[in-house]
């Protein structure tokens, strides 16, 4: 479960480490679902959950074991297992923060008779991280540039506070689900413009999420919609002179997929941008016009790159990493025009690596599909252990 979209996957796992089967059914989660009643999204999620396993799982194979990727911040005391701690991404549900989610979800499925049992729940970060490393085991953090952004990484038990009383052996692995969205919730160490600050504001979490308000999917077409409602309000700056803006006004209007056509659009004659705006907002524009409606996309998206690539770099700077791959998915780090390079670039002055440097030693690759695939891994690691008395 993303944040725009339900992904329900079949995934099988052979014996030969490395490779998987995936059959996978994507459904768009309804807008109004996102502040809607807690029942009605987990009747949603089940009710796809047994059209996809009526429609693809054919074989009697008793109970399956799923693994369930929730993009959301949670508390977890075990694999099976998590209390949601906020919404965010502009959901709003009441009734699910402070509680775990398993049961809710268990509890739709067997309503449907359907022979299926939460083994797992992961964030989508960590999903990336296992999927990527699963085949590719120079992989040491795991990334989500979609409608969120976010990230993942592997730490030794002994470097994290909050276990201490446990005990545990210190070089025990575990995954951490940064949560990096939430960086500089206090708003101390980025600074914002008065975009940022009232798409926060208006946000139904404000104060929350500061650093993905910034960077994520959710917001880029946003961002982007305030700054020319302000252009044209403002006396000093002419644009969109004597038209009605009306739909323009419309909050969460646009997507970032609108800022991505803008960005691929030849330069030359921008008609494609023309056409978008007289489509989608009944917009006319000019020459000027297009040239600055042009330049605001590539300021947006350029800043999105480069914050979020700080956010890698500090993991690499706290764990030391010299070299490695970042597993990374999501609509902005798959679709967004440049978005690779620009990380890259931003990255790469970060870390400060020579201008000679043939390839980069921290390379950020697509993992597409990966926080399904991690979740399967983990989902079947955790039965592997249950059946060999490890937990
Ligand atoms: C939001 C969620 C986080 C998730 C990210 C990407 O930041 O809080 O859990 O990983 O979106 O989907």
């Amino acid at each position: 479960m993303g944040g725009t979209n339900l992904r329900v996957c079949e995934i099988t796992l052979p014996e030969e480490k490395s490779e998987f089967d995936i059959i996978q059914s994507k459904y768009r989660m309804p807008e109004e679902l996102k502040t809607g009643k807690s029942e009605e999204l987990w009747e949603y999620i089940a009710d796809c959950v047994q059209q996809f396993f009526e429609f693809h799982h054919e074989e009697e194979t008793g109970v399956v074991p799923l693994g369930f990727t929730f993009s959301y911040p949670a508390t977890q005391n075990y694999i099976n297992h998590g209390i949601l701690q906020t919404w965010t991404k502009g959901f709003d549900i009441e009734g699910v923060e402070g509680h775990d989610v398993v049961p809710m979800l268990e509890d739709a499925i067997a309503k449907r008779g359907l022979p299926i049992k939460v083994s797992a729940l992961i964030n989508d970060t960590t999903g990336t991280l296992i999927a990527s490393a699963y085949t590719d085991i120079s992989t040491k953090i795991g990334c989500i540039f979609g409608t969120g952004c976010n990230a993942a990484y592997m730490e030794n038990v002994g470097s994290i506070p909050k276990l201490a009383h446990l005990k545990l052996d210190p070089d025990t692995s575990m995954a951490i689900n940064c949560e990096w969205g939430a960086f500089d919730n206090e708003h101390l160490v980025l600074p914002r413009t008065a975009y940022d600050v009232k798409i926060d504001r208006d946000s139904p979490r404000p104060g929350q999420q500061a650093f993905e308000k910034m960077v994520a999917g959710l917001y880029l077409g946003e961002i982007f919609r305030l700054v020319l409602v302000d252009l044209h309000d403002n006396n000093e700056v002419n644009i969109f002179e004597g038209q009605n803006i009306e739909r323009l006004r419309k909050p969460y209007s646009l997507d970032a997929s609108f800022l991505s056509s803008i960005e691929e659009d030849p330069y030359e004659n921008l008609s494609e941008t023309q056409d978008l705006l007289l489509k989608y907002l009944d917009i006319n524009t000019n020459r000027s016009e297009l040239e600055l409606i042009r330049r605001l996309t590539e300021l947006i998206g350029t800043r999105a790159a480069r914050l979020s690539a700080c956010g890698i770099a500090a993991i690499c700077k706290k764990k030391n990493i010299k070299s490695c791959h970042v597993g990374a998915d999501g609509s902005v780090f798959n679709k967004y025009p440049h978005f690779k390079e620009r990380n890259a670039a931003a990255l790469r002055e970060i870390l400060d690596w020579p201008s000679d440097t043939r390839k980069d030693p921290i390379e950020v690759v697509a993992s597409e599909d990966g926080s399904g695939v991690g979740a399967a891994v983990i989902a079947a690691l955790t039965n592997q252990r249950i059946r060999d008395g490890n937990l």
